[in-house]
């Protein structure tokens, strides 16, 4: 895609959302995997624009931080007087180099970059002062309506507050994106007044100034729902629904089988390869990666995980997790934060991973908790098996080496080292290290008086581990 060096995009962010009813500034409410803005941002990306300006409130900082990693500056607009302030406020920080200026609205998470595209080129080509980006929908309310004269031209934008009734029955309404010429958007911008209902300066009323001074405006009207503002919850949820069908959409198209794109909810941040098969009520979420040929659900939720080609993972949580090549996982599995499964790897029925590394061919297949453990290749871990990781104070680790056989209701007490093609008899309680090819064994448990109160509690306090 051609590169814009002289033009900039100025996002708008720096409203309340006062229809949101939220403490979150409305621009960082998450649709999809990302925050509103996010999606805006990620719009413009592939342009190659000069430089990008967010206008943000006085929680600018939220704000950057949530978006830290883009390519973008901010502008604090206080307090937000409308969206011709909020441009006014970022002009201030353009570039020399800058002729035009991209305005977009941060709560309009749908935009594409196609379409910006497209405004841009119809700009170029009607050497027009101000391009506005319109669509005609079916239920207008709530957007600013475009008022064109007889003869078709845009004569100004009326907000839905300040419409007459014939006004409010224009179905093509302004979407919020322009393209302006630098220099006729300065020029009107201080002409702006604040005479209307929200007693807000309106960047739509530099659309009949412009006109008013001779200028030529021009509009290209996108059919989709690129319009789509979210200006309340019931919008948030509509727009991450057209996200996650675009999702689906995308990924059928390069060769993944969705079986119910309806019960499958793919975040935009997600990457999945072609003839994986996601089947039906799984989530994909976050920085989520599935490799080709993989299988994925029923009922799966992964968050920021890989899962390599020809994994399957089904009726499990997966977090923050590696699961690698062929590997199996589930079903009714927990793999939390840390968790590696090597090649060929089985976390099975029951079993709970924590910072737990399970190498190459290794099974843990029913009723497990396996916490900050390092487990190598060929181990097979029997039903029931506990790393006891909490002395109640401090973690501890467990190692167990390549080819080891840890028996029936092993408990692991960490920190413990399990050698080489060793053994542990079922049921039995392993403290410390166990050589290689050596048998641990452990029968019945003795009682040691005064060593329990691990969690240093008065006596007779009921103790529990606040972290489950
Ligand atoms: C705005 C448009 C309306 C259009 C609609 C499209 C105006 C006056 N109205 O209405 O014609 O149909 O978007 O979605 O432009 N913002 C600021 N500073 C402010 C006010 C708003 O940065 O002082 C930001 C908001 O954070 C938001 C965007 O500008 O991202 C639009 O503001 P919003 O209040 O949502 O305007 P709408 O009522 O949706
Ligand atoms: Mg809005």
């Amino acid at each position: 895609m051609a590169e814009h060096p002289d033009v900039a995009a100025i996002v708008l962010a720096a409203g309340d959302g006062k229809r949101l009813r939220s403490d979150l500034p409305k621009v960082l409410h998450r649709v999809a995997g990302r925050p509103l803005l996010g999606h805006v941002l990620d719009a413009l990306t592939p342009l190659g624009l000069g430089q990008v300006v967010i206008v943000a409130s006085t929680r600018k900082d939220e704000i950057a931080a949530a978006m830290s990693g883009a390519d973008a500056e901010y502008v604090v607009q206080d307090p937000p007087r409308g969206t011709g302030d909020a441009v006014r406020v970022a002009l201030a920080v353009l570039s020399d180099s800058i002729r035009h200026v991209i305005v977009l609205a941060g709560d309009t998470p749908l935009i594409s970059t196609g379409t910006i595209a497209s405004m841009l080129a119809r700009h170029a080509e009607t050497s027009s002062a101000a391009t506005m980006l319109t669509a005609r929908i079916d239920d207008p309310t709530g957007y600013g309506r475009v008022v064109r004269g007889a003869d078709g031209r845009i004569e100004r934008v009326v907000e839905q507050r300040d419409a007459t009734p014939d006004e409010l029955v224009i179905d093509e309404i302004n979407t919020g994106a322009f393209v302006f010429e630098l220099g006729g958007l300065a020029k009107v911008l201080p002409k702006l007044g604040s005479d209307n209902s929200q007693q807000e300066y309106y960047l739509t009323d530099s659309i009949s100034l412009l006109l008013g001074e001779g200028d030529s405006v021009s509009s290209f009207e996108t059919t989709s729902r690129e319009a789509d503002g979210v200006n309340s919850r019931a919008q948030l949820a509509q727009a991450g629904a057209e996200l996650r069908r675009q999702a689906c959409e995308r990924w059928m198209d390069e060769g993944v089988t969705i079986v119910d794109p309806n019960s499958t909810f793919i975040d935009a941040t997600v990457t999945i390869e072609r003839d994986a098969v996601i089947q039906p009520f799984t989530f994909l979420e976050g920085n989520t990666t599935v490799g080709q040929g993989a299988e994925v659900g029923p009922q799966a939720r992964i968050i920021d995980s890989s899962i390599a080609a020809g994994a399957t993972v089904t009726f499990a949580v997966v977090r923050g997790s590696t699961i690698g090549e062929g590997a199996s996982v589930g079903p009714f599995a927990s793999l939390r934060p840390g968790t590696v499964l090597e090649r060929g790897a089985r976390a099975g029925t029951f079993v709970e991973t924590k910072q737990t590394t399970i190498g190459e061919d290794s099974k843990a297949n029913h009723l497990s908790y396996l916490g900050d453990a390092t487990i190598g290749k060929g181990v097979n871990v029997g039903a029931g098996t506990i790393t006891c990781n909490w002395d109640g104070t401090e973690k501890h680790e467990t190692v167990i080496d390549d080819d080891a056989y840890i028996g029936s209701d092993t408990m692991l007490v960490a920190p413990t080292h399990i050698g080489k093609r060793a053994a542990t008899g079922a049921g039995s309680v392993v403290r410390g290290d166990v050589p290689d090819d050596a048998l641990a064994v452990g029968v019945p448990a003795r009682i040691i008086e005064g060593k329990g109160n691990k969690m240093g509690k008065d006596r007779g306090t009921p103790s529990q581990d606040p972290r489950g």
